[in-house]
């Protein structure tokens, strides 16, 4: 069984003084949802996420070893330029993996990190920068300890990135990735994503995403406060046990290549998510009319075409727009005839299943 404590370094074996590490993650679409927690960024439920191949965090971590290791130190630089109110949530994940990672006072870094998605467009950036981040530390871990093994490493990577953004550790690795203890899934962890561990039908072969940009602004609910709002929820334990047993459904879709069928769980999914919102106390509207409009439009050309196109939504007003590879051509016409008109300023992502962090 395991236990965090597995990931509490023995002695290291090397030194090294300075030095730097770069490495890309990409953001993570979730099909069954996370949405309530316990301590220690434990999910409340399994969760199952694409991974994304576009939209992604490049991040530089530039280190020298200081001549007292006393306090975290470093710099962030975000775009080229210095952001001090990202600061605080990266001490606050220092602090958080310090016992895993007992380095991280004995170093003075430079984060040096970039979007390739639009700054403000209203995607969140905690998991693809959380990711990458964690892929940075266990590279100099790994350069202080050069007979780590790469599960360990891709592991505890996701571990560390948990305790960033839970939703995080499920952007380390492709392309269909569960977190979460689930029962019929061999290896699922509270603690850690892992790969989807059995075949996936063709049907979900290069799966497409399009981010209708519906609303830019800052998240009205931060996730926190959102998984927070769980504890007590009247519909929890229920909401809790259907994840696990969407999950089930989408094992067996994933096998059969049943896409009518994922379409229902997926979008169940993201009503419940929001259902979840609307139903606590206190409550939130997440979607905006312009959201109702384009799940409404995307009803209708599902109606009338048969191509399996659904949507999922995370916790604001943005629709992902999910659909088969071999309809890209239609849907993407239906796209920018019928929906980018319900996009702020016109703005949509194109993005597909991605394989996760690489090393640049
Ligand atoms: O990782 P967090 O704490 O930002 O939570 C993410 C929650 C959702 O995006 C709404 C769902 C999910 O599973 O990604």
């Amino acid at each position: 069984m395991f236990t965090a404590a597995d990931f509490i370094p023995e002695k290291y074996t090397s030194t090294i003084e300075n030095g730097s590490f770069q490495w890309s993650a990409p953001s993570n679409i979730a099909l069954v949802k996370y949405w309530g927690k316990k301590e220690h960024q434990i999910p409340a439920n399994p969760s199952v996420s694409f991974t994304l191949k576009n939209c992604k965090t490049n991040t530089k971590l530039t280190f020298s070893k200081k001549e007292v290791p006393n306090a975290f130190s470093f710099n962030l630089l975000f775009e080229g330029k210095p952001k001090e109110d990202f600061k605080p949530k990266i001490q606050k994940f220092f602090e958080r993996i310090e016992v895993y990672l007992p380095f991280l006072k004995e170093f003075h870094f430079t984060i040096d990190t970039q979007n390739t998605f639009p700054h403000s467009s209203g995607i969140a950036s905690s998991a693809s920068g959380m990711a990458a981040l964690a892929m940075n530390l266990m590279s100099l871990e790994k350069a202080l300890h050069p007979k780590m093994t790469d599960d360990y490493f891709f592991q505890k990577a996701s571990f560390l990135a948990r305790l960033g953004s839970g939703s995080a550790c499920r952007s380390v690795k492709g392309k269909v990735v569960v977190w979460g203890n689930q029962a019929n899934i061999k290896g699922s962890s509270d603690w850690f994503g892992v790969e989807f561990p059995y075949a996936i039908h063709d049907n979900f072969k290069n799966y497409q995403d399009t981010i209708l940009l519906v609303d830019k602004g800052e998240k009205q609910v931060s996730s926190t406060v959102g998984h927070d709002l769980m504890h007590n929820h009247p519909y929890a334990e229920k909401r809790f046990a259907q994840a696990h047993e969407n999950l089930d459904l989408l094992k067996n879709i994933f096998e059969t290549g049943n896409l009518e069928e994922f379409v229902k769980v997926v979008e169940s999914e993201a009503l419940t998510l929001h259902a979840m919102m609307m139903t606590s106390m206190p409550y939130f509207i997440l979607m905006k009319p312009n959201t109702l409009e384009i799940i409404n439009a995307i009803w209708k050309f599902r109606n009338e075409t048969k191509i399996p196109i659904c949507f999922t939504l995370d916790a604001g007003a943005n629709v992902h727009v999910l659909y088969p590879e071999n309809s890209t051509k239609k849907v993407m016409q239906f796209i920018t005839t019928e929906l980018v008109d319900f996009c702020q300023n016109g703005q949509y992502i194109c993005d597909e299943i991605g394989d996760g962090a690489i090393a640049q």
